[in-house]
């Protein structure tokens, strides 16, 4: 049976840090990465998609034009065209020269230095794009390290099939009629709402527990409402402030 992701009596709240320890460095780079190390975060949230020759890299949007000082979809750029971006001076002048990231650099700065990978397959993905991403992981034995998450279904359904050893998490902006129901047929390790939508019917967390199903929620920045989401039983949050609120909770 794979690991369960349900929070015991008495933990605190998984942290997972969204895009990194986004909210003090550049989102999906390693000085983002470092912030989230330094704030004792486990998890590292990374969102990846395929360049136009197929290598993994670590972007959100599915265009360079915010997060680097260039221009175009990722799917139209080579991976050695992506290599030259600056993907740190939009966000302060004290971090021009970060890169866009490969996953591979990713996974072998996470290998070296700790942490694990809650990693995102964002925006186009064929299956073997999918293949591709499980290839990495698993030359570099990472994948008892690795959490999948998705908003596409059919991604999920792609890893389950090439690497039904990776945990699976759904990502969703309004729940399903049942969460559970989908839950059982993607063979989800965890449910993941955004705070907007989990607040229209908290009583998820108890019939997704009883399916043996963890319930992490993003993206969630305020101290106060980690307390509230805490008390409603969730298992994680997803945040851009990690350094700030593992601080809050003495737990940590
Ligand atoms: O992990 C939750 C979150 O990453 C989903 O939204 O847009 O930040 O990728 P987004
Ligand atoms: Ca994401």
């Amino acid at each position: 049976a794979k690991e369960s992701f349900i929070r015991k009596a008495g933990e605190p709240l998984r942290v997972w840090a969204h895009r990194g320890g986004s909210s003090a460095a550049p989102e999906n780079t390693a000085a983002s990465d470092e912030v989230a190390r330094r704030a004792r975060a486990e998890w590292i949230e990374n969102d990846v998609q395929p360049t136009k020759d197929g290598v993994p890299v670590i972007l959100h949007d599915t265009t360079v034009d915010r997060t680097t000082d260039g221009t175009g979809a990722v799917r139209n750029l080579t991976l050695a065209q992506v290599a030259t971006l600056d993907a740190g001076s939009w966000f302060a002048p004290a971090y021009t020269g970060q890169r866009v990231p490969t996953l591979a650099q990713q996974l072998d700065g996470l290998r070296t230095r700790g942490g694990n990978l809650l990693l995102e397959v964002k925006g186009a993905h064929t299956q073997d794009s999918v293949a591709r991403i499980v290839q990495e992981i698993r030359d570099r034995g990472m994948a008892s390290r690795v959490f999948v998450q998705s908003f596409e279904p059919q991604h999920l359904r792609w890893m389950r099939e090439l690497a039904p050893e990776l945990p699976l998490g759904l990502l969703r902006s309004t729940l399903d009629a049942d969460p559970v129901a989908i839950a059982k047929d993607l063979g989800l390790s965890a449910y993941n709402p955004s705070d907007g939508a989990f607040q229209t019917r908290p009583g998820i967390v108890a019939d997704l527990h009883a399916a043996g199903v963890a319930v992490n929620v993003w993206t969630v920045d305020d101290a106060g409402r980690w307390n509230g989401l805490e008390k409603a039983g969730v298992d994680g949050v997803i945040t851009n402030r990690p350094a700030e609120l593992y601080g809050w909770n003495t737990a940590f």
